[in-house]
């Protein structure tokens, strides 16, 4: 293929050999940091990838963006890779149940930026290239777990992709021991990413989606379930799963607001207890809005110096 365009300086490539894996390997341990046993090892991302898993690697390249990801998919898409491997997705064909059977779908495993190149999209781009990978295998649906305190996860996740999720899985992994995840019980978010479908083709197109704002769903009366306080030491806490809070359950609003820390991390550093009480309460509002019909839909980030975070909950949702 012909095409590097001037101007961006990353290179996408499809990874396949143990050499490549090796440098997958050793990105993980600066991405997860501290536990050589949370690591999946080169082996098995050959044996991956030669049984229909998929691993894409983001390269810096000082300049230049591979075209693969304007064209279709097929061998001709490769590029020479060369530079620093800063970011990669890991995933693997699975099964999920339908009433009429198991179905094919891919699941997603591990998706992960080197941390001085993070917000410049290159998580968009990695998920952008297994979402056409995945389409040219023939399949519809790719799922994938996540932290739903992670502000900037879920911003890629349910704003960025138009994923949507209505399971919460308690402790999926047990206790975790990486950098990034010990500490708290490794709850997660289940997400479907109905890859097929018009919502998320208009999310992965070129034009820029209008980004949602906090004050229109307030000027609409969609209520914040559960708006968080700044305690003593400058940090967001959770308010409590309230009388009023199940009354909006119970009078089955269409749509909405659940917010979240808008920067885990800075409070599991801070404040160790108020980042797990942060995990119990978003467990318990969420088990109770999917048990009562809700989908996460959509999620609002207002950055800044006050940064708050909120996902979007609509009831009732049969089309996407
Ligand atoms: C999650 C991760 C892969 C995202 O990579 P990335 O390259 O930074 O992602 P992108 O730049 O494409 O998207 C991040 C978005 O979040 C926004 N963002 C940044 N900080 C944020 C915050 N605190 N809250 C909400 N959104 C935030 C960015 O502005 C960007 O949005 P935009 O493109 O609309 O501007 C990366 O942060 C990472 O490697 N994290 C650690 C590993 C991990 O959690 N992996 C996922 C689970 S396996």
């Amino acid at each position: 293929m012909s095409g590097k365009k001037p101007g961006n300086p990353f290179q996408i490539n499809i990874l396949e050999t143990a050499s490549d894996m090796g440098e997958v390997e050793n990105l993980q341990r600066l991405v997860w940091p501290g536990n050589e046993t949370d690591i999946v090892p080169s082996h098995f991302l050959v044996a991956a990838v030669s049984n229909g898993g998929v691993v894409i690697g983001a390269y810096e390249t000082g300049g230049f963006e591979s075209s693969f990801l304007d064209e279709d998919i097929g061998n001709e898409g490769l590029q020479t890779k060369h530079g620093n491997l800063v970011g990669f997705v890991f995933g693997f064909p699975g099964l999920y149940s339908t009433p009429d059977g198991p179905r094919l779908k891919h699941h997603s495993h591990m998706l992960g930026v080197h941390p001085n190149f993070r917000d410049r999209g290159l998580g968009f781009t990695l998920k952008r290239a297994q979402w056409q990978m995945v389409r040219h295998q023939g399949v519809d649906l790719i799922t994938w777990t996540y932290d739903p305190l992670q502000s900037r996860n879920a911003n890629l996740n349910i704003a960025g992709l138009g994923a949507v999720c209505d399971t919460y899985i308690r402790e999926a992994y047990g206790e975790m021991r990486d950098g990034l995840n010990e500490g708290l019980p490794s709850d997660r978010f289940n997400v479907n990413w109905w890859i097929n479908t018009q919502r998320v083709e208009r999310r992965l197109s070129k034009k820029a989606r209008r980004k949602l704002d906090l004050a229109h769903f307030l000027a609409a009366e969609i209520e914040i379930l559960n708006p968080s306080q700044i305690g003593s030491r400058g940090l967001p806490r959770p308010a409590a799963l309230n009388t009023l809070s199940r009354k909006i359950i119970e009078r089955n609003a269409s749509m909405l607001l659940l917010e979240i820390p808008a920067d885990l991390s800075a409070i599991k550093s801070g404040d160790p207890a108020l980042a797990l009480e942060w995990r119990l309460h978003i467990r318990e509002c969420c088990e109770v809005l999917f048990r009562n019909g809700y989908l996460v839909t959509d999620f609002i980030y207002l950055s800044g110096t006050s940064a708050r975070s909120f996902y979007v909950l609509s009831q009732g949702m049969t089309t996407l």
